[in-house]
Protein backbone atom coordinates (compact mmCIF):
# COMPACT_ATOMS: atom_id res chain seq x y z
CA UNK A 1 0.00 0.00 0.00
CA UNK A 2 1.28 3.80 -0.94
CA UNK A 3 0.94 6.05 1.99
CA UNK A 4 1.19 9.77 2.08
CA UNK A 5 1.40 11.66 5.14
CA UNK A 6 -0.48 15.14 5.23
CA UNK A 7 0.57 17.49 7.76
CA UNK A 8 -1.64 20.50 8.11
CA UNK A 9 -3.97 21.54 10.77
CA UNK A 10 -4.66 17.83 11.21
CA UNK A 11 -2.11 14.87 10.73
CA UNK A 12 -3.66 12.03 8.15
CA UNK A 13 -2.47 9.80 5.54
CA UNK A 14 -3.33 9.61 1.94
CA UNK A 15 -3.84 5.56 1.22
CA UNK A 16 -3.49 4.12 -2.11
CA UNK A 17 -3.87 0.37 -3.25
CA UNK A 18 -6.52 -1.38 -5.77
CA UNK A 19 -9.10 -3.38 -3.30
CA UNK A 20 -9.14 -0.88 -0.61
CA UNK A 21 -12.59 -0.14 -0.62
CA UNK A 22 -13.54 -3.38 0.92
CA UNK A 23 -10.70 -2.56 3.74
CA UNK A 24 -12.18 0.82 4.46
CA UNK A 25 -14.08 -0.45 7.77
CA UNK A 26 -11.23 -1.12 9.39
CA UNK A 27 -8.99 1.59 8.49
CA UNK A 28 -11.97 4.15 9.47
CA UNK A 29 -12.44 2.61 12.75
CA UNK A 30 -8.66 2.64 13.57
CA UNK A 31 -8.54 6.42 12.19
CA UNK A 32 -11.15 7.64 14.03
CA UNK A 33 -12.36 5.30 16.63
CA UNK A 34 -16.36 6.20 15.52
CA UNK A 35 -19.41 4.10 16.36
CA UNK A 36 -21.45 4.89 13.80
CA UNK A 37 -20.97 6.44 9.83
CA UNK A 38 -22.75 8.19 7.58
CA UNK A 39 -21.43 7.63 3.86
CA UNK A 40 -22.80 10.01 1.55
CA UNK A 41 -22.41 9.43 -2.18
CA UNK A 42 -23.79 10.53 -5.50
CA UNK A 43 -26.78 8.88 -7.04
CA UNK A 44 -24.17 7.14 -10.00
CA UNK A 45 -21.48 6.23 -7.43
CA UNK A 46 -24.33 4.53 -5.03
CA UNK A 47 -25.09 1.44 -6.74
CA UNK A 48 -21.96 0.90 -7.98
CA UNK A 49 -19.93 1.05 -4.47
CA UNK A 50 -22.11 2.09 -1.60
CA UNK A 51 -22.75 -1.64 -0.61
CA UNK A 52 -19.20 -3.00 -0.59
CA UNK A 53 -18.15 0.33 1.76
CA UNK A 54 -21.19 -0.15 3.84
CA UNK A 55 -20.47 -3.97 4.54
CA UNK A 56 -17.10 -3.11 5.26
CA UNK A 57 -17.77 -0.29 7.95
CA UNK A 58 -20.40 -2.72 9.47
CA UNK A 59 -17.87 -5.31 9.47
CA UNK A 60 -15.72 -3.43 11.17
CA UNK A 61 -18.76 -2.81 13.73
CA UNK A 62 -19.99 0.98 12.84
CA UNK A 63 -23.67 1.17 12.80
CA UNK A 64 -23.85 2.96 8.99
CA UNK A 65 -26.14 4.87 7.52
CA UNK A 66 -26.48 5.94 3.63
CA UNK A 67 -27.50 9.58 1.93
CA UNK A 68 -27.35 9.70 -1.90
CA UNK A 69 -27.60 13.02 -3.83
CA UNK A 70 -28.51 14.03 -7.09
CA UNK A 71 -25.11 13.93 -9.08
CA UNK A 72 -23.51 17.23 -10.56
CA UNK A 73 -22.51 20.42 -9.85
CA UNK A 74 -26.07 21.26 -9.46
CA UNK A 75 -25.91 19.59 -6.45
CA UNK A 76 -23.48 21.46 -3.77
CA UNK A 77 -26.29 23.78 -2.75
CA UNK A 78 -26.78 25.10 0.51
CA UNK A 79 -30.57 23.41 0.61
CA UNK A 80 -28.80 19.54 0.02
CA UNK A 81 -26.21 20.59 3.01
CA UNK A 82 -29.05 21.29 4.95
CA UNK A 83 -30.71 18.02 4.41
CA UNK A 84 -27.47 16.27 5.20
CA UNK A 85 -26.89 18.21 8.72
CA UNK A 86 -30.97 17.31 9.23
CA UNK A 87 -30.26 13.32 8.29
CA UNK A 88 -27.40 13.46 10.77
CA UNK A 89 -29.47 15.16 13.71
CA UNK A 90 -32.38 12.62 12.68
CA UNK A 91 -30.05 9.67 12.77
CA UNK A 92 -28.56 11.30 16.24
CA UNK A 93 -25.31 11.19 15.08
CA UNK A 94 -22.34 13.15 17.44
CA UNK A 95 -19.05 14.52 17.04
CA UNK A 96 -17.13 11.56 17.48
CA UNK A 97 -19.27 9.53 14.68
CA UNK A 98 -18.11 9.62 11.18
CA UNK A 99 -19.18 11.11 7.95
CA UNK A 100 -17.33 9.29 5.14
CA UNK A 101 -18.19 10.60 1.14
CA UNK A 102 -18.04 8.21 -1.49
CA UNK A 103 -17.71 10.15 -4.67
CA UNK A 104 -16.43 12.98 -6.73
CA UNK A 105 -15.18 16.40 -6.00
CA UNK A 106 -18.88 17.56 -5.84
CA UNK A 107 -19.59 15.00 -3.06
CA UNK A 108 -16.44 15.34 -1.06
CA UNK A 109 -16.84 19.53 -1.32
CA UNK A 110 -20.56 19.36 0.59
CA UNK A 111 -19.52 16.08 2.36
CA UNK A 112 -16.63 17.81 4.18
CA UNK A 113 -18.27 21.52 5.15
CA UNK A 114 -21.21 19.66 6.66
CA UNK A 115 -18.84 17.31 8.41
CA UNK A 116 -16.85 20.88 9.67
CA UNK A 117 -20.35 22.71 10.64
CA UNK A 118 -21.85 20.06 12.24
CA UNK A 119 -22.00 19.99 15.70
CA UNK A 120 -18.93 22.17 15.38
CA UNK A 121 -16.92 19.29 13.20
CA UNK A 122 -17.19 15.60 13.14
CA UNK A 123 -14.87 13.05 11.60
CA UNK A 124 -14.57 13.06 8.51
CA UNK A 125 -13.11 10.74 5.46
CA UNK A 126 -13.22 11.08 1.98
CA UNK A 127 -13.22 7.73 -0.42
CA UNK A 128 -12.69 9.05 -4.15
CA UNK A 129 -14.36 7.82 -6.68
CA UNK A 130 -13.31 10.16 -9.66
CA UNK A 131 -9.47 10.84 -10.69
CA UNK A 132 -10.14 14.71 -9.97
CA UNK A 133 -10.57 14.07 -6.43
CA UNK A 134 -8.09 11.34 -5.94
CA UNK A 135 -5.54 13.56 -7.42
CA UNK A 136 -7.08 16.97 -5.72
CA UNK A 137 -10.33 17.70 -4.35
CA UNK A 138 -10.15 15.13 -1.39
CA UNK A 139 -6.59 16.13 -0.19
CA UNK A 140 -5.99 19.34 1.80
CA UNK A 141 -9.24 20.20 3.49
CA UNK A 142 -10.94 22.74 0.85
CA UNK A 143 -14.79 22.47 1.55
CA UNK A 144 -17.84 24.21 0.10
CA UNK A 145 -21.26 24.69 -1.41
CA UNK A 146 -22.16 26.96 -4.60
CA UNK A 147 -24.57 29.94 -4.18
CA UNK A 148 -26.48 31.48 -7.06
CA UNK A 149 -23.72 33.65 -7.30
CA UNK A 150 -20.77 31.44 -7.64
CA UNK A 151 -19.17 28.67 -7.05
CA UNK A 152 -17.82 27.51 -3.51
CA UNK A 153 -19.31 30.86 -1.73
CA UNK A 154 -19.62 29.41 1.20
CA UNK A 155 -17.05 26.58 2.90
CA UNK A 156 -14.21 26.10 5.50
CA UNK A 157 -10.72 24.52 5.74
CA UNK A 158 -11.54 21.28 7.50
CA UNK A 159 -9.26 18.49 6.81
CA UNK A 160 -10.30 14.88 6.32
CA UNK A 161 -9.21 12.22 9.21
CA UNK A 162 -7.83 9.76 6.75
CA UNK A 163 -8.00 9.49 2.58
CA UNK A 164 -8.62 5.76 0.87
CA UNK A 165 -7.73 5.97 -2.53
CA UNK A 166 -8.66 2.39 -4.37
CA UNK A 167 -7.88 2.97 -8.04
CA UNK A 168 -10.16 0.08 -9.15
CA UNK A 169 -13.22 2.40 -8.54
CA UNK A 170 -11.52 4.81 -11.12
CA UNK A 171 -12.23 1.64 -13.40
CA UNK A 172 -16.09 2.24 -13.85
CA UNK A 173 -15.39 6.28 -14.69
CA UNK A 174 -16.81 7.49 -18.28
CA UNK A 175 -14.10 8.51 -20.50
CA UNK A 176 -15.12 11.79 -20.31
CA UNK A 177 -14.81 12.08 -16.21
CA UNK A 178 -11.27 10.30 -16.65
CA UNK A 179 -10.07 13.69 -19.24
CA UNK A 180 -11.22 16.16 -16.75
CA UNK A 181 -9.20 13.71 -13.85
CA UNK A 182 -6.59 14.16 -16.60
CA UNK A 183 -6.60 17.98 -16.59
CA UNK A 184 -5.78 18.26 -12.62
CA UNK A 185 -3.33 15.76 -13.41
CA UNK A 186 -1.82 17.77 -16.26
CA UNK A 187 -2.01 21.21 -14.46
CA UNK A 188 0.24 19.71 -11.51
CA UNK A 189 2.75 18.23 -13.84
CA UNK A 190 2.80 22.37 -15.74
CA UNK A 191 3.13 23.92 -11.92
CA UNK A 192 5.78 21.85 -10.97
CA UNK A 193 7.61 19.24 -12.88
CA UNK A 194 9.25 18.72 -16.30
CA UNK A 195 9.75 14.87 -16.01
CA UNK A 196 6.38 14.45 -14.81
CA UNK A 197 5.17 16.25 -17.73
CA UNK A 198 7.17 14.09 -19.88
CA UNK A 199 5.85 10.74 -18.14
CA UNK A 200 2.03 11.85 -19.17
CA UNK A 201 3.31 12.50 -22.91
CA UNK A 202 4.86 9.52 -23.08
CA UNK A 203 2.50 6.95 -21.15
CA UNK A 204 -1.71 7.04 -20.76
CA UNK A 205 -2.47 8.19 -17.12
CA UNK A 206 -4.34 4.96 -16.84
CA UNK A 207 -1.71 2.96 -17.83
CA UNK A 208 -0.27 4.53 -14.69
CA UNK A 209 -2.88 5.10 -12.21
CA UNK A 210 -1.16 4.47 -8.83
CA UNK A 211 2.40 6.50 -9.67
CA UNK A 212 -0.04 9.40 -11.35
CA UNK A 213 -2.64 9.61 -8.15
CA UNK A 214 1.00 9.83 -5.31
CA UNK A 215 3.27 11.91 -7.94
CA UNK A 216 -0.05 14.64 -7.75
CA UNK A 217 -1.27 13.77 -3.53
CA UNK A 218 2.67 14.13 -2.83
CA UNK A 219 2.95 17.75 -4.87
CA UNK A 220 -0.28 19.04 -3.27
CA UNK A 221 1.04 17.76 0.57
CA UNK A 222 4.26 19.89 0.02
CA UNK A 223 2.04 22.98 -0.88
CA UNK A 224 -0.56 22.32 1.99
CA UNK A 225 2.02 21.80 4.25
CA UNK A 226 3.42 25.47 3.48
CA UNK A 227 0.16 27.49 3.19
CA UNK A 228 -3.06 25.32 4.78
CA UNK A 229 -5.55 28.07 4.28
CA UNK A 230 -4.46 29.27 0.34
CA UNK A 231 -2.92 33.13 1.28
CA UNK A 232 0.16 32.85 -0.97
CA UNK A 233 1.84 29.33 -2.76
CA UNK A 234 -1.53 27.47 -2.51
CA UNK A 235 -2.67 29.44 -5.00
CA UNK A 236 -0.84 28.37 -7.66
CA UNK A 237 -3.64 25.02 -7.49
CA UNK A 238 -5.97 27.68 -8.73
CA UNK A 239 -3.81 27.69 -12.57
CA UNK A 240 -6.47 26.54 -15.30
CA UNK A 241 -8.88 27.49 -12.58
CA UNK A 242 -9.69 31.49 -12.81
CA UNK A 243 -11.02 31.38 -16.35
CA UNK A 244 -12.43 27.67 -16.29
CA UNK A 245 -14.56 28.78 -13.09
CA UNK A 246 -15.97 31.69 -15.69
CA UNK A 247 -16.32 28.75 -18.39
CA UNK A 248 -18.23 26.92 -15.88
CA UNK A 249 -20.68 29.28 -14.97
CA UNK A 250 -21.37 30.96 -18.46
CA UNK A 251 -22.55 26.66 -19.53
CA UNK A 252 -24.38 26.72 -16.63
CA UNK A 253 -22.19 24.02 -15.24
CA UNK A 254 -22.94 21.81 -18.23
CA UNK A 255 -18.93 22.06 -18.47
CA UNK A 256 -17.61 19.82 -16.58
CA UNK A 257 -14.67 21.13 -14.04
CA UNK A 258 -12.24 18.91 -16.02
CA UNK A 259 -13.00 20.11 -19.23
CA UNK A 260 -13.18 23.84 -17.75
CA UNK A 261 -10.03 23.57 -16.16
CA UNK A 262 -8.10 22.69 -19.37
CA UNK A 263 -9.97 25.63 -21.42
CA UNK A 264 -8.79 28.00 -18.65
CA UNK A 265 -5.04 26.86 -18.90
CA UNK A 266 -5.10 26.77 -22.44
CA UNK A 267 -5.94 30.63 -22.37
CA UNK A 268 -3.87 31.59 -19.69
CA UNK A 269 -1.12 29.98 -21.39
CA UNK A 270 -1.56 31.62 -24.56
CA UNK A 271 -2.22 34.77 -22.85
CA UNK A 272 1.30 34.29 -20.83
CA UNK A 273 2.93 33.70 -24.30
CA UNK A 274 1.30 37.20 -26.01
CA UNK A 275 2.86 38.96 -22.87
CA UNK A 276 6.20 37.17 -23.06
CA UNK A 277 6.05 34.96 -20.12
CA UNK A 278 6.50 31.60 -21.46
CA UNK A 279 7.67 30.89 -24.89
CA UNK A 280 5.37 29.73 -28.09
CA UNK A 281 7.37 26.21 -27.79
CA UNK A 282 5.77 26.06 -23.96
CA UNK A 283 1.92 26.73 -25.16
CA UNK A 284 2.85 24.49 -28.53
CA UNK A 285 3.75 21.40 -26.00
CA UNK A 286 0.66 22.52 -23.31
CA UNK A 287 -1.66 22.27 -26.33
CA UNK A 288 -0.76 19.22 -27.56
CA UNK A 289 -1.06 17.39 -24.12
CA UNK A 290 -4.23 18.38 -23.44
CA UNK A 291 -5.45 17.35 -26.82
CA UNK A 292 -3.61 14.14 -26.30
CA UNK A 293 -5.84 13.58 -23.28
CA UNK A 294 -8.93 14.41 -25.48
CA UNK A 295 -9.20 18.01 -23.31
CA UNK A 296 -10.86 20.97 -25.13
CA UNK A 297 -8.60 23.94 -25.45
CA UNK A 298 -10.72 26.86 -27.04
CA UNK A 299 -13.48 29.19 -25.21
CA UNK A 300 -17.17 28.79 -26.27
CA UNK A 301 -17.70 31.37 -24.64
CA UNK A 302 -17.40 35.76 -25.85
CA UNK A 303 -15.22 37.82 -23.89
CA UNK A 304 -18.14 40.13 -22.28
CA UNK A 305 -19.47 37.36 -21.15
CA UNK A 306 -16.52 35.89 -19.61
CA UNK A 307 -15.57 39.09 -17.89
CA UNK A 308 -19.03 39.36 -16.62
CA UNK A 309 -18.68 35.73 -14.95
CA UNK A 310 -15.35 36.21 -13.71
CA UNK A 311 -16.32 39.33 -11.28
CA UNK A 312 -18.18 36.71 -9.58
CA UNK A 313 -15.56 34.84 -8.54
CA UNK A 314 -14.32 34.45 -5.21
CA UNK A 315 -10.52 34.99 -6.48
CA UNK A 316 -10.86 38.58 -6.50
CA UNK A 317 -9.19 40.14 -3.45
CA UNK A 318 -8.75 44.07 -3.29
CA UNK A 319 -10.00 44.22 -6.84
CA UNK A 320 -7.16 42.00 -7.68
CA UNK A 321 -7.59 38.74 -9.24
CA UNK A 322 -4.56 36.58 -8.54
CA UNK A 323 -3.93 34.48 -12.27
CA UNK A 324 -1.73 31.74 -12.39
CA UNK A 325 0.77 32.06 -15.08
CA UNK A 326 3.21 29.54 -16.87
CA UNK A 327 6.62 30.68 -17.50
CA UNK A 328 7.59 27.16 -18.65
CA UNK A 329 6.63 23.53 -18.25
CA UNK A 330 7.18 22.86 -14.32
CA UNK A 331 7.22 26.75 -13.28
CA UNK A 332 4.78 29.18 -12.67
CA UNK A 333 4.25 32.69 -11.17
CA UNK A 334 1.72 34.17 -9.67
CA UNK A 335 0.36 37.45 -11.00
CA UNK A 336 -1.98 40.11 -8.95
CA UNK A 337 -4.03 41.48 -12.29
CA UNK A 338 -6.60 44.62 -11.39
CA UNK A 339 -9.66 43.91 -12.23
CA UNK A 340 -9.89 46.46 -16.03
CA UNK A 341 -6.36 44.11 -16.95
CA UNK A 342 -8.79 40.58 -16.90
CA UNK A 343 -10.40 41.08 -19.92
CA UNK A 344 -6.80 42.10 -21.89
CA UNK A 345 -5.82 39.33 -20.39
CA UNK A 346 -8.44 37.05 -21.81
CA UNK A 347 -8.89 38.53 -24.81
CA UNK A 348 -4.71 37.76 -25.12
CA UNK A 349 -5.71 34.27 -23.78
CA UNK A 350 -7.79 34.20 -27.47
CA UNK A 351 -11.37 34.52 -25.72
CA UNK A 352 -12.68 36.86 -28.20
CA UNK A 353 -16.27 38.19 -29.46
N1 LIG B 1 -8.14 22.45 -5.52
C1 LIG B 1 -7.22 23.47 -5.18
C2 LIG B 1 -6.81 23.45 -3.76
O1 LIG B 1 -7.07 22.50 -3.04
O2 LIG B 1 -6.24 24.40 -3.32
Amino acid sequence: MKKVRISASREYDVLVERGLLDKSGQLIKAATGSKKAVIISGDIVFPLYVERLKRSLEAAGLETEVFVLPHGEQSKTLANYGRILEFLSEKRLGRSDVLVALGGGVTGDITGFAASTYQRGMNFVQVPSTLLAAVDSSVGGKTAVDLPGGKNQVGSFYQPALVICDPDLLSTLPEEELACGCAEVIKYAVLGSRDFFDRLKALPVSQQLEDVICTCVEMKRDIVAQDEYDRGLRQLLNLGHSFGHAVEACSGFTVLHGQAVSIGMAAITRAAAVKGHCSRETLEELLGLLQQYKLPTDCPYGLEEMYSASLLDKKFTGGKMHLIVPEEIGRCRIEAVAMEEIKDWMAAGGITG
